[in-house]
């Protein structure tokens, strides 16, 4: 942004800020009262929202081309979604104050947030809201055509860059908004590298705009209503972000969908919060659905914690589980791995069905405790194979390097699944194939006990609650390698023993009633029922 444009942003947030404390604002505000210059037609004290706006099929697709929406994260918010923001975050902050809020969206887009915010305001005091709507905006023309719709101020820049500047901390009432969410998983959104605003490399970038909001308004009491997509409830790189807006603010409102409700494809969340407040009156106040229905508020009970799961797992139907860390992890008895591209493409010449060498087993051939290898037929490479091998001397040094270490004894975990699913290689024969994950025991005589650990309902509960909403669907266990090697151990060794026992035995059933004692959950027939049911439904699919 222009230097000049920086500076008269900051006049206009001191100006307004001055001019909030020194008027009533019940009393009939005019715009000309306000000091605000008006930059469209129109009669003073309008309300906004006459213009035609730039939306098309009831408010879910917006303008630009498809590359270019992708590239802005251009997806505009659907008309349900703009009242809960409204009615939830921004009436909510009305109902204590008899002045009007401060109210910025920093990724307004057309505005259709500011606007919606400006009708209520008009409603509750009776005045042009104009004066205290700011936008921020990244595109030009949607900036410009934005503030000469609404009458307000629309900043023409980064938002990520800009508003961390500190005249903007704590500055405003109400943020609202529904930043892009661009992948940091593709090349055309990525930013490449870790977040400035505190996530890790693959923080998406709507993430940075979680960390900026609570930053801008005012403490205690401010509020925050953000769009989101459901994956920064539980994305491992957004871990630090979720503790710094924790550090600072309470979870006040929670909607989630099952169905994406946007033309892009992509689960979404809206999370609100309110900042310097840690009093919990009833719990989250939730609402799910494309009709945002309320549905009963959630507490924090000691839950899992590393992700904020828990503000939808029981809706989801995941049991909530609290485990401590104090009998160590999964990392002290085993290295967890998932291996990549270059095992991927260097295995491509070597797999055949007429080659002699060790069984590659797919994520496919994998069940709980049962591989189907031989007996299934899988998909290596786009090619679909009966029982396929590795001819290790077909493999380029650094591969036979790689191979000699998975040819131990180890666990192979399938990715993305109902529960863990997790087969023992007991002497070592088997390569995987990505994404499999090798969990490889320090020392190969616990290679059941960690597989009894795997295959535990505690297991798939406590997967399922870090990674929610970042799997394929709703239901499916999104599992990775850090994951796996941050799952505490249980307390109880000799029900430990017992479930490798019965796992050894082939009663994964056993194992699973086990390995709930050696956690102290003996009480928990729901987890219990809830692991089994999906065992049973993964057993039944796969015949
Ligand atoms: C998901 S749309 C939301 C628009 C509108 N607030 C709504 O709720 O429908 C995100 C908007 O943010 C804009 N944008 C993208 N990156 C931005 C950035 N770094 N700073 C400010 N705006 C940005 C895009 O051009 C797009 O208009």
């Amino acid at each position: 942004m222009p230097r000049s444009a920086s500076r008269s942003f900051s006049r206009m947030v001191r100006g307004v800020a001055a001019r909030r404390s020194a008027h009533s604002w019940r009393s009939n505000l005019t715009y000309r009262s306000a000091g605000v210059t008006r930059r469209s037609s129109g009669s003073t004290g309008r309300t906004l929202g006459r213009s035609t706006p730039t939306v098309k099929d009831g408010g879910v697709t917006s303008r630009g081309s498809r590359s270019e929406r992708r590239r802005l994260g251009a997806y505009y918010t659907p008309p349900a979604l703009v009242d809960l923001l409204v009615r939830e975050v921004l009436l909510p902050w009305c109902e204590t104050s008899a002045t009007p809020p401060f109210v910025i969206d920093p990724a307004c887009g057309d505005g259709r947030l500011l606007e919606a915010a400006g009708r209520a305001i008009t409603e509750r005091y009776g005045i042009d809201p104009a004066p205290f709507l700011v936008g921020v905006e990244l595109d030009d023309t949607t900036a410009a055509e934005t503030e000469r719709r609404l009458g307000c101020r629309v900043l023409r820049c980064d938002a990520r860059e800009v508003l961390g500047a500190p005249e903007y901390s704590h500055a405003f009432d109400v943020v609202i908004g529904n930043p892009p969410y661009l992948s940091q998983l593709s090349t055309g959104t990525a930013r490449g590298g870790s977040s400035r605003l505190g996530g890790g490399p693959y923080a998406d970038v709507a993430a940075e705009f979680l960390a900026l909001a609570p930053r801008l308004v005012r403490s205690p009491g401010g509020r925050v209503g953000l769009v989101l997509p459901m994956s920064v409830l539980a994305t491992r790189d957004v871990a630090p972000i979720r503790e710094a807006v924790e550090r600072a603010a309470r979870i006040d409102l929670c909607w989630w969908a099952d169905e994406s409700m946007f033309d892009a494809n992509v689960r979404t969340c809206i999370l609100g919060f309110v900042v310097g407040d840690s009093a919990v009156p009833n719990g989250v106040r939730r609402f799910h659905g494309p009709d945002a229905r309320p549905i009963d508020p959630v507490r924090h009970e000691g839950l899992a914690t590393a992700s904020w799961g828990w503000l939808v797992a029981d809706v989801v139907g995941i049991p909530p589980l609290a485990i401590g860390s104090g009998h160590g992890l999964l990392r002290d008895i085993a290295i967890a791995t998932a291996d990549f591209r270059d095992q991927y493409y260097g295995l491509v010449g070597a797999v055949g069905d007429d080659v002699d060498g060790p069984p590659l087993v797919t994520s496919g051939l994998i069940d709980v405790a049962q591989c189907r290898w031989g007996t299934r037929a899988t998909r290596f490479a786009k090619v679909r194979y009966a029982a396929p091998r590795v001819d290790v001397s077909r493999l380029g040094s650094a591969l036979q390097a790689w191979a000699r270490t998975r040819l131990v004894p180890k666990v192979l975990v399938a990715s993305q699944t109902k529960v863990i699913e997790a087969v023992v290689d007991e002497r070592g024969e088997w390569l995987p194939s990505v994404p499999v994950i090798s969990v490889v025991p320090h020392d190969a005589g616990d290679v059941w006990l960690a597989a009894a650990m795997l295959t535990s309902p505690v297991a798939s509960a406590w997967i399922a609650l870090q990674r929610i909403g970042t799997g394929l669907s709703a239901q499916a266990i999104r599992v990775t390698a850090s994951d796996l090697a941050a799952l505490p151990l249980p307390a109880d060794r000799t029900a430990w023993k017992d479930a490798s026992d019965s796992l050894q035995n082939g009663d994964v059933y056993g194992c699973g009633r086990h390995m709930i004692h050696a956690y102290g959950l003996a009480h928990r027939a729901d987890l219990y029922d809830w692991w089994e049911q999906r065992v049973n439904g993964s057993r039944e699919r796969s015949g």
